[in-house]
């Protein structure tokens, strides 16, 4: 039986990123779990993006600080975008300021609210992370453009997880310091950029 071990901890805390992701992540009660939820995210579509070149990052449901969306833009060189209704402006704003983040913005909003403006978006490739969040996952990845996406389910599973799509991956990740560590990743069947075969 495979045991949860810290190696995404290990990984995240031995880089200079660590120093300016650690304040936001810091706020949460349990750190390490989100750390390694959001990594988990990066880790399971890094090697999609290295197939799609520079991309866009949407990141749904990314919780009051925007931490997925912080480590895409600490860790690779994607353009990410936080979509959340309780995104807590000040801090995110404070903290990009702070560590002059770069290719990192947010949407202080519900996903559904903010479709028009992200589809309206001059098109790139796209991956969509949904950490934990409390959203349809088919829902929106029927209404939005995209190549890749990564759900990592808690409370409502069946809602989360895709009904729609063949998972590319699934299974448990052991380096989520977190019982909920189920997760899928996706490539969609209609992205011109990505060939599940070469992933
Ligand atoms: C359990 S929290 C997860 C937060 C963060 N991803 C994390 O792992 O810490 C679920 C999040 O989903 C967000 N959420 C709920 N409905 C949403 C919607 N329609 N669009 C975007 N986010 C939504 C909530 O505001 C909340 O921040």
């Amino acid at each position: 039986m495979p045991e949860p071990h810290s190696q995404y901890m290990d990984r995240l805390m031995r880089r200079e990123s660590f120093a300016a992701l650690w304040p936001l992540f810091a706020k949460a009660t349990q750190p390490a779990k989100e750390m390694t939820e959001s990594f988990s995210a990066l880790v399971h579509l890094r090697p999609s993006m290295k197939r799609l070149g520079s991309c866009r990052g949407i990141h749904v449901g990314d919780g009051a600080h925007a931490r997925t969306a912080a480590l895409f833009a600490l860790k690779s060189d994607s353009l990410n975008i936080s979509v959340d209704p309780i995104i807590n402006e000040g801090v995110v704003r404070s903290w990009q300021d702070e560590y002059q983040i770069e290719r990192f913005s947010w949407r202080r909003s519900r996903i559904q609210d903010a479709m028009a403006e992200l589809n309206a978006m001059a098109p790139k490739p796209t991956v969509v992370t949904f950490v934990h969040a409390h959203v349809n996952s088919d829902d929106v990845l029927s209404e939005i453009r995209w190549d890749a996406a990564f759900i990592l389910a808690c409370c409502s599973p069946s809602s989360q997880f895709t009904h729609r799509y063949t998972p590319h991956a699934h299974g448990k990740d052991w380096g989520v310091l977190s019982v909920e560590r189920r997760f899928q990743v996706l490539i969609n069947p209609d992205s011109d950029s990505l060939d599940p075969s070469q992933i």
